[in-house]
């Protein structure tokens, strides 16, 4: 099918109190694992690109890799842009065919924060695009965005109700909530009141950064809490090296490149698959019809974002 535009997929998992996992792919391998993870679940899956990535391989690239994947998908699949911090960049994503885009103000003092947000809802709202947006600061390391854990700090409840209530049109909130970037040095502390109450007075489904690492009681907690989006970045880029070293490591004379691509991809898809089921992702989407061509997402799914 079509890509998809976030904002009714995690309106229906917040609904129906389960997440949708963010894969961060790098190239066309690990996007087709993401997808492939979540057609064997029967799972709703959130394909989000870095700025990095984007600017390695392009728009057009990456648009039309994941636009090939969603089509052959029967499962519901959104091409999102992670952290986004230039207004430019998100206007081409917009423009390529991202179904929704981060902008990450949360540096920025408040008012600035919900000023460029404002910004990014009006170029991505009439295109049916979804919109996350940020307030608080998530520590550790996301590709070129480095914040150290001195300058983190956790979302204020306030600040978020007023936020939201300013830009209704949000698809998902992303609130600093204790997680991090990367894999944790010690035991995470994470807020889960803080998540409680900001779901409850926002209404929006919530978006879960650094899920690599998380213990699974800790996420299946986030998610009773509301976050209806779990990001996993690291994690992915891990298994997409480890799966490719650790054949070759085992097979030193085999310069068959397939076989280690194979391995790769089967290593990538087993993680993607765990990390859906433990979000309670798996079977939402469930395939009829005698070629089970067809998945049954809810009706509002199908509508697809214009990008004229
Ligand atoms: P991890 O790298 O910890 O998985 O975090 C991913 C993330 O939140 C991307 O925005």
């Amino acid at each position: 099918m079509p890509l998809v535009s976030m904002k009714p997929m995690l309106a229906a998992a917040l609904e129906g109190r389960y997440a949708v996992a963010a894969f961060n792919p790098v190239d066309y391998a690990s996007m087709r694992a993401a997808v492939e993870a979540a057609v064997a679940e029967q799972a709703p899956v959130i394909l989000q690109t870095s700025a990095k990535t984007v600017k390695y391989h392009g728009h057009q690239a990456l648009a039309s890799w994941a636009r090939h994947l969603g089509e052959q998908a029967a499962v519901p699949v959104a091409l999102h842009l992670d952290h986004g911090k230039d207004l430019e960049l998100i206007r081409r994503c917009i423009e390529t065919g991202w179904t929704s885009v981060m902008i990450d103000a949360s540096d920025k003092p408040f008012e600035e924060n919900l000023a460029l947000t404002r910004r990014v809802l009006d170029m991505a709202v009439p295109k049916n695009v979804g919109v996350e947006a940020e307030i608080g600061e998530i520590g550790g390391v996301e590709e070129d965005i480095i914040v150290a854990a001195a300058a983190a700090h956790l979302c204020d409840p306030n600040q978020a109700a007023a936020f939201c209530k300013m830009l209704p049109e949000l698809a998902v909130f992303a609130p600093a909530c204790g997680t991090a970037h990367g894999y944790y040095k010690g035991e995470p502390k994470v807020a889960f009141d803080l998540l409680t109450d900001i779901a409850m007075r926002t209404g929006l489904p919530l978006a879960l950064h650094g899920g690599t690492g998380l213990p699974d009681e800790t996420v299946r907690r986030c998610i009773a809490s509301g976050c209806a989006k779990v990001n996993i970045s690291t994690n992915l880029k891990h298994v997409f090296i480890d799966g490719f070293c650790d054949y070759h490591r085992d097979h030193p004379h085999d310069y068959e490149p397939l076989n280690l691509i194979r391995a790769q991809h089967e290593a990538m898809v087993a993680m993607c698959r765990e990390k859906i089921r433990l979000c309670g992702g798996a079977g939402k989407c469930q395939a009829q019809g005698p070629a089970a061509g067809g998945a049954t997402p809810p009706p509002n799914y199908l509508t697809p974002p214009s990008h004229d």
